[in-house]
């Protein structure tokens, strides 16, 4: 089997790249580089002891990607290649509509015209907006408060109409909640641009002295402690949720959650990292960050019952193992 992996060398991308390597699935890799290093390839390589190819290129590239499938032949594509800041989204909403968008219709453009029959395409937690955790794949999708995640719903849309009108493009929207760690070997992992967004990175980078100390959003939000409530999964069991969609025979349109069913507060992931890896982080409490909701966990027993995928590692892993690959990072 031959699968071509856009934003391949990215923080999920790279660690789905792994596991496909392990599989023996051949793998072509392409990524424009934008937030992603090309010594990452070496490090998947290193990681899987198995080749694959890189090639940078861009997503919106129509006639590039023209090219690479008629010349490789790919039985399936997996489609990691988009921005993903929310607060950027709301300032350049055009650029993320332009690639986010362009690179999707591209892809399954020439997916369609060259008989590539798979299609999984990395969505978010994020198009369920303001609803009702836990979140199940036949709920109906609430308004998205930002441009990124509006992206994910119109690509989904785009995809599910793609599939409709063309019996042998078959469809999987992988629905990731909130993914942390990195791979175990501390090769490689979430590499952000500037100051981080994100809950996980941005504890890592105090634990190093980068930051002095991380704000929590909010300690009133109806929770367990007050803080915000999210569904943490391991990328590594994020990346065989991939393989295992990959792998299914599933046809027409599939949709599931990645997730672990459980919520974790910011109070209780902190004091899971504090314990696991025997150091202190400093945190203030400040106000509510604008568009946050208070609680999102996934229903994931759909993924169980027709992938046969569940994650299994733990918060703890989750904890040691960011840790481990941030002291390694730079
Ligand atoms: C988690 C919790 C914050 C940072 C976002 C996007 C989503 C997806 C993943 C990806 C929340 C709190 C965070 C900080 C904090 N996009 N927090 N201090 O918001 O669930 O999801 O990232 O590519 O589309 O919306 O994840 O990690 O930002 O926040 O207290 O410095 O941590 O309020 O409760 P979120 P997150």
């Amino acid at each position: 089997m031959k699968i071509l992996v856009s934003g391949g060398l990215g923080y999920i991308g790279s660690h789905t790249v792994v596991e496909l390597l392990e599989k023996d699935i051949e793998v072509v890799i392409i990524d424009n580089l934008y937030n992603a290093q090309k010594e990452t390839h070496d490090n998947i390589t290193k990681i899987a002891n198995k080749p694959s190819t890189f090639i940078q290129m861009d997503a919106t590239d129509y006639d590039g990607l023209k090219a690479l499938c008629q010349l490789h032949h790919f039985d399936g594509i997996i489609h990691f290649a988009g921005y993903k800041a929310v607060g950027e989204s709301v300032a350049k909403p055009l650029m993320y509509y332009y690639n986010n968008l362009l690179s999707t219709i591209n892809l399954a453009r020439v997916a369609t015209e060259e008989n590539i029959q798979k299609f999984i395409f990395s969505s978010s937690a994020t198009v369920y907006g303001d609803g009702t955790s836990p979140f199940s794949e036949d709920m109906a999708l609430l308004e998205r408060t930002n441009p990124y995640g509006e992206t994910k719903a119109m690509s989904e849309r785009i995809l599910s109409d793609a599939s409709k009108a063309n019996p042998n493009f078959n469809v999987t929207l992988l629905r990731y909640f909130n993914p942390v760690g990195a791979h175990m070997s501390g090769l490689i992992g979430e590499v952000p641009n500037g100051i981080p967004n994100n809950l996980m990175p941005y504890v890592t980078q105090v634990a190093k002295g980068i930051r002095e100390k991380l704000s929590v959003f909010g300690n009133d939000y109806p929770t367990i402690d007050g803080t915000g409530v999210r569904d943490y999964i391991h990328v590594v069991d994020l990346a065989k949720g991939h393989v295992a969609a990959l792998l299914s025979d599933k046809k027409g349109v599939n949709i599931y959650n990645l997730g672990t069913g459980k919520g974790t507060s910011v109070l209780e992931l902190i004091n899971a990292f504090m314990k696991e890896n025997n150091l202190n982080i400093p945190y203030q409490i400040v106000d509510r960050r604008p568009g946050d909701i208070a609680i999102s966990y996934a229903n994931a027993e759909k993924a169980l019952k027709e992938l046969q995928w569940e994650a299994k590692l733990t918060i703890e892993d989750m904890v040691r193992d960011a840790w481990h690959f941030e002291k390694n990072v730079r």
